[in-house]
């Protein structure tokens, strides 16, 4: 499966501290926002993962993350010219995605909660269609919202709906087989001049190969689109950080945890942030041998 982190858009609602940086590079307490998506991505076992920004902002991504190869992972770079909407980035990335199955995420989405890494594996292994991940919010006006019947099944998915019929938002992580690509071509611009996303998954709906995983309660989907939602991200993870002593999105230590990289490879990149509580905390981990 090939992975695709969409770090686009303009992020109007977060000027002026988004004036002349990409809102996903904005810190989500102490690292890059893009850092929590890609984790996802990494915790799914994804290894070959293509980044997608605008023409202005797509450098400071590659300065930021590199090849990835210090990861143990493979990371390429794309622009997406216009902010055309998220399906648009399943075009974007099709040469990317080739004729493998693909995991699109958004690039201001933060998932954090117990067993996200069982849940994203036995999603990636029964994949027919596409997986969509529900969750529970108190203003599902604001997202994509999915209805499901008695046994949990989805029956319907409505973008944005003024008067939604359920309080379940589909979160900005997407797994799909490879017709994604065919489906995102043949969509059309919504009335706010985009590919939208829900489009597509409703294509799949219609052919009964749209699945939804609900995530339920207990587990963190946070929203940084605005400076409130955004502190809030960023107090979420400081506490519970600060009370495990745990990373959040540690791509260093995920990479050592997911056997990407050895012991001496993470005890290097530990040594590389010594001046931090993190490369103290890789450093530590790589110590304890392997995963
Ligand atoms: C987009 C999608 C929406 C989804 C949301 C998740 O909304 O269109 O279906 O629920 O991401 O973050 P947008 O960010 O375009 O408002």
């Amino acid at each position: 499966m090939k992975g695709i982190v969409l770090a686009g858009g303009s992020g109007t609602r977060l000027q002026p501290v988004t004036s002349v940086i990409s809102k996903q590079i904005l810190p989500v307490y102490n690292k890059p926002m893009i850092y929590y998506p890609l984790s996802v991505l990494m915790l799914a076992g994804i290894r070959e993962i293509q980044i997608i920004s605008t023409p202005q902002h797509v450098d400071l991504f590659r300065s930021l993350l590199g090849n990835g190869n210090h990861l143990g992972i493979e990371l390429d770079y794309a622009v997406q010219k216009e902010p055309a909407g998220i399906a648009d980035a399943l075009l974007v990335g099709a040469d990317h995605i080739g004729d493998d199955s693909c995991a699109l995420i958004l690039g201001d989405n933060v998932f954090h909660g117990p067993g996200l890494y069982g849940l994203l594996r036995s999603s990636m292994a029964k994949l027919d269609g596409c997986v969509l991940f529900g969750y529970p919010v108190k203003d599902p006006e604001r997202y994509g919202v999915a209805e499901v019947d008695s046994e949990g099944r989805l029956t319907a998915l409505t973008e944005k709906p003024s008067q939604p019929r359920s309080h379940l938002a589909v979160t900005g992580l997407y797994f799909y087989d490879n017709d994604v690509v065919d489906i995102a071509k043949n969509i059309r611009p919504s009335a706010r001049g985009e590919l939208e996303i829900t489009d597509v998954n409703r294509v799949y709906l219609e052919q009964g190969r749209a699945h939804l995983v609900d995530l339920g309660r207990g587990f963190a989907w946070l929203d940084t689109g605005t400076h409130d939602s955004l502190l809030r991200a960023a107090q979420y993870v400081q506490v519970m950080e600060e009370r495990q002593g745990v990373w959040i999105a540690g791509l260093e230590e995920i990479a050592f945890r997911m056997g990407f990289i050895d012991a001496e490879a993470c005890h290097h990149l530990g040594q590389g942030l010594a001046h931090t509580d993190y490369g103290a905390y890789l450093v530590e981990i790589a110590g304890r041998g392997a995963p």
